[in-house]
Order: C-alpha cells, then structure tokens, then sequence
C-alpha cells in the first residue's frame, strides 16, 4: 500500500519540513528557477498542480535540475495522469477530493497519493483506501481550523494528519501549525502565478523565507 502515510517515507518528510508551495507553471523556463528560489527560501516541498500543458514536463525538470526539492504533484484526477506523474519521477501526489480507483491506481504503481477532505464522509473513504495523510482541502472557505477539528474527531484514534490548502497564509498558518492534527500547511501565497510570470524569484525567495521564519 503506498497511501501517503505521517510516520514514514515522503509522508514523514512533508511533516518534517512542514510547508509547501502550491504551484501552476504556465512557462517551462520557470520551472528551475522557480524551484530553487523556493530552495534558497527554505522551502524544501512543493506541490505542482496539473493545471497547464506544462506541468508534467516542468516536473521533470525540476526533478532533474533540483533534486533537494520534494516533488509532489496535485491536481492528480485519472489513472493516466498517475501514469505521467510517477514517470515524472514525483514523491508523491495529491488530489483535491477522493476518488477510490485513482487512490488504488497511485498505490499499485507506489505512488504515495493524499486524497483531498472536507466531510467525514470523505475522511472514511480516504481511510478505507489505507490514507492517513490527508489534504485538507479547501481549508477555509470549509471552516478552518474549528471545521477539521470537528470533521476529524470520531478519527483521531487513527491517528491521521492534515495538510490544509486553500486559504492558508502567512495570518493563520502558525494557528494550523500549532495543532497536533496537522502535519503541514501551504498555499500558492508563496510563489503567486503572476509572480512566477513576471519571473520575480527573489520575491518569491523572500515570501518562502518569511513562511518558513514563521513555521519554523
Ligand atoms: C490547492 O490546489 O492546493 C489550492 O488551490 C491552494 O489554495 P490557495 O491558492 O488558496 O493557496
């Protein structure tokens, strides 16, 4: 079973390093730079999003030209794309909501694969497929903080972790943090997509090192 997991593997690893940058690359040339501004910023983990045609080609360079960075991939929807992002080589992948023959597909091809939360509901199909890493998603327009926590009460014996995306930023990220259910925060405040357009990598490298001055 290869669910993203909090006790080992790239699961223990995004806890560890606790954020992340949430990504859309709409031009290739970005895609080093980008990733080691984020670096310089200490950031170790992103999440690309498969919003653009190039997203799976600037995941491989990525992967090739940065390697300290944690690769993971969101927005992972079908089968085929669970093809492409383990091709990719990425450490992991994440979805936005919780779709069982994409969970199963990611876990027979040893893609570690958080599904995407926001109901009980979708908590207990996450755990049948073995998930107990799961992206909280979207985190505040949801309820924040206060709707997890009543979400994931009837399965805190299991001992799941969160990573809430979707309105997290630098105002309420250390609240998150400071909850033993979560296990990482991030969001696309650090590397905007126009900031990523206009090629502004020492913005970027300053809004990765403000988050990670607050994270820790
Ligand atoms: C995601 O895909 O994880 C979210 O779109 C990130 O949300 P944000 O843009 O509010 O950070």
């Amino acid at each position: 079973m290869s669910a993203l997991i909090p006790d080992s593997g790239p699961g223990k690893d995004l806890i560890d390093t606790r954020l992340l940058a949430v990504l859309v690359i709409d031009d290739l040339e970005s895609a080093v730079p980008l990733a080691e501004s984020l670096l310089a910023g200490g950031i170790q983990a992103m999440e690309l999003t498969l919003r653009t045609p190039v997203a799976i080609e600037a995941a491989c360079r990525i992967r090739e030209a940065v390697p300290d960075m944690m690769l993971g991939i969101g927005t992972v929807l079908d089968t085929d794309q669970v093809d492409e992002v383990v091709k990719a080589g990425a450490a992991f992948a994440v979805s936005p909501g919780v779709n069982p023959t994409v969970i199963r597909y990611a876990s027979a091809a040893g893609l570690p694969f958080g599904p995407g939360v926001m109901t009980p509901t979708e908590i207990d199909a996450s755990v049948q497929e073995g998930c107990r890493l799961l992206k909280f998603f979207p985190a505040e327009s949801s309820g924040g903080l206060a709707h997890l926590m009543n979400i994931s009460a009837p399965y805190n014996h299991l001992g799941l972790r969160f990573i809430p995306l979707g309105g997290v930023n630098l105002g309420n990220l250390e609240t998150y943090l400071g909850n033993d259910l979560i296990g990482a925060v991030g969001g696309s405040w650090i590397a905007p997509r126009d900031l990523i357009l206009e090629g502004n990598w020492k913005k970027i490298e300053s809004n990765a090192r403000e988050a990670r001055s607050i994270a820790g």
